[in-house]
């Protein structure tokens, strides 16, 4: 039975309409809904009632899980496959550690080694208004530079360093970036990256990389500053509303997104993301 899709937006993305992903489904099921996300990037499936094993089970359909190892503070305590993405305070009141997360361009797990295949993010709740997710389709945003620009930036290599901005510029938010460096030390990736299944070719950079290999800051801010302004134009993005029980899958390897801070943080907002493991890339980055 083909699968009922529906267009998120112009350049990515489709909903899988009449799919319900607590079941044992057949592999042709999961292989039409695998051709789904090679081809658009984005997956959203909703009304999704799923345990947290049932998400866990869900997302190994797609491979091997991630157990978190490079954002400890951040994974669920009985389950290594979830991370939190909550502005729930702690038990004893403190802020939420993952309070900030994804709150700039990026591609999960870039600043490590073994950059993410893909992320399933489930909604629990959602604020009233806002808490919005941004996506980009790094494949449109590569096909569309000039083949001037495409020549440059073809040998270029991005630092990805997790937790740069610190966006709670407060002492947790300095003591986690420091944190986080220790547990996670720069590391070179391509800037254009050749999309392991598909073949393509897709931008690969964010508001994680400071700098080029090989270059100082200073030299590479216009140019990164300039692709990721490129990357995220309207036409390349889609912005995901959320509701609870949906279900959204992105392909890490020719998307970004970015968490927006367009609401009220007395207001609860709860996810759980799941990660697939990628196939290795890039190199631990030398000094600058
Ligand atoms: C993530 C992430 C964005 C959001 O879970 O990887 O970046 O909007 N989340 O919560
Ligand atoms: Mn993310």
């Amino acid at each position: 039975m083909a699968l009922k899709l529906r267009p998120l937006s112009y350049s990515l993305g489709v909903e899988v309409c009449g799919v319900d992903t607590s079941r044992n489904m057949s592999e042709q099921e999961f292989g039409e809904i695998y051709r789904a996300f090679l081809e658009h990037g984005i997956l959203l499936l909703r009304n999704q009632k799923l345990t947290r094993e049932q998400h866990i089970e869900f997302s190994r359909r797609f491979g091997e899980l991630d157990n978190h190892d490079a954002l400890p503070r951040d994974r669920h305590p009985q389950y290594p496959e979830l991370l939190m993405v909550t502005n729930e305070p702690k038990p004893d009141g403190s802020p939420s550690d993952s309070k900030y997360t994804g709150r700039q361009w990026h591609s999960d797990m870039s600043f490590t080694l073994v950059p993410s295949l893909g992320s399933l993010l489930r909604c629990y709740t959602a604020p009233p208004v806002g808490g919005d997710t941004l996506f980009s389709n790094m494949y449109a945003a590569y096909d569309a530079l000039s083949d001037g620009m495409k020549k440059l930036i073809a040998d270029l290599h991005g630092i990805h360093q997790s937790g740069t901005r610190k966006i709670a510029n407060d002492e947790t938010g300095i003591k986690r970036a420091a944190e986080q460096k220790r547990i996670n030390p720069p590391v070179a990736q391509p800037v254009v990256r050749v999309h392991p299944e598909t073949g393509r070719k897709a931008l690969y950079i964010g508001e994680k990389v400071n700098r080029f290999d090989g270059m100082t800051e200073e030299e590479s801010k216009p140019l990164i500053d300039y692709l990721c302004k490129h990357a995220t134009r309207h036409e390349f993005v889609y912005r995901h509303q959320w509701r609870p029980d949906d279900i959204v899958v992105w392909d890490n390897r020719c998307t970004m997104h970015c968490a927006l801070g367009d609401f009220d943080e007395t207001q609860l907002r709860h996810l759980e993301r799941t990660t697939v493991l990628g196939t290795p890339s890039g190199y631990v980055a030398r000094a600058a």
